[in-house]
């Protein structure tokens, strides 16, 4: 069944280069098993592995995780310093592999608020699968996207004052370029897991003409067959740019 989605997507061409995943749903699916959140967070690690494995055999470019927001940062302190304590076990279980894999891992977000030994680990998946060429991982920690935005503006505005930048040079292709996705790109499909239908924060600028594709599947029951799904739903559907249809 999962080889025949592959099939299709093979057949169908146009595979989207970067997708982006809204990891959502993991304390839902803990609270239906009577499960403290903390085991639904660890059950959605082999659903990131799922997604990572899904997009080297569809031909995927990036593959862009939303992991934990700014905003998460309000949550009880148990269940963050679970996630810090995951996201260390997580780099220590998967590197090898991913390095295997040709898969090249960058932390999108703001890092300075990590627990210094889950900055060192990030840090050393950075440096260990910068080699990578197969797929680009960006793992989004501590990220806010109008804190993204935001930090662009000062950047341009620091080099207007600084004389390097003329006002003039302020266009979109300037925002673009001092964002943290700016090595890949924008995505061209957004998927988030759990039926809730907002962006919350993620990729704003970037999301401008992203094709949306909302499951209820919760994050911890992700497969690789969920992502094909979503994949083939992508390339049923006419881009259009704001143009008139070709
Ligand atoms: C997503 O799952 C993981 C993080 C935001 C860290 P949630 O923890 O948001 O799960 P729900 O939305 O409460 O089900
Ligand atoms: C978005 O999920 C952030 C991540 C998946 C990391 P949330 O669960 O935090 O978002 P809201 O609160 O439902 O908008
Ligand atoms: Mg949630």
């Amino acid at each position: 069944m999962t080889d025949d989605l592959l099939t299709r997507i093979k057949v169908m061409g146009a595979v989207p280069r970067h997708i982006a995943i809204i990891m959502d749903g993991n304390g839902r699916w803990a609270r239906e098993r009577a499960l403290p959140r903390p085991l639904g967070h660890r059950a959605g690690m082999k659903s990131v592995r799922e997604a990572v494995e899904g997009a080297i055999e569809a031909g995927v470019e990036v593959l862009t995780l939303f992991a934990f927001s700014e905003e998460n940062w309000q949550r009880p302190p148990s269940e963050i310093s679970a996630l810090m304590d995951l996201l260390e076990e997580y780099i220590a279980q998967e590197i090898e592999e991913l390095r295997g894999e040709g898969v090249s891992v960058r932390v999108l977000g703001d890092r300075g608020r990590l627990t210094a030994s889950a900055r060192a680990a990030v840090e050393r998946v950075e440096r260990d699968t910068t080699t990578g060429s197969q797929l680009s991982l960006n793992l989004c920690i501590s990220y806010s996207s109008r804190a993204e935005i935001t930090r662009a503006a000062k950047l341009l505005a620091e080099e207007v004052l600084a004389g390097a930048l003329s006002l003039d040079g302020i266009d979109e292709d300037a925002i673009s370029a001092r964002l943290l996705t700016a090595p890949w790109g924008d995505p061209d499909l957004l998927i988030r897991t759990s039926g809730e239908h907002r962006v919350s924060n993620f990729l704003l600028w970037q999301l401008a003409y992203t094709e949306l594709y909302v499951t209820q599947t919760l994050w911890p029951d992700f497969t690789r067959a969920t992502l094909y799904e979503a994949i083939l739903d992508y390339q049923r559907r006419e881009r259009r740019f704001g143009k008139v249809p070709v």
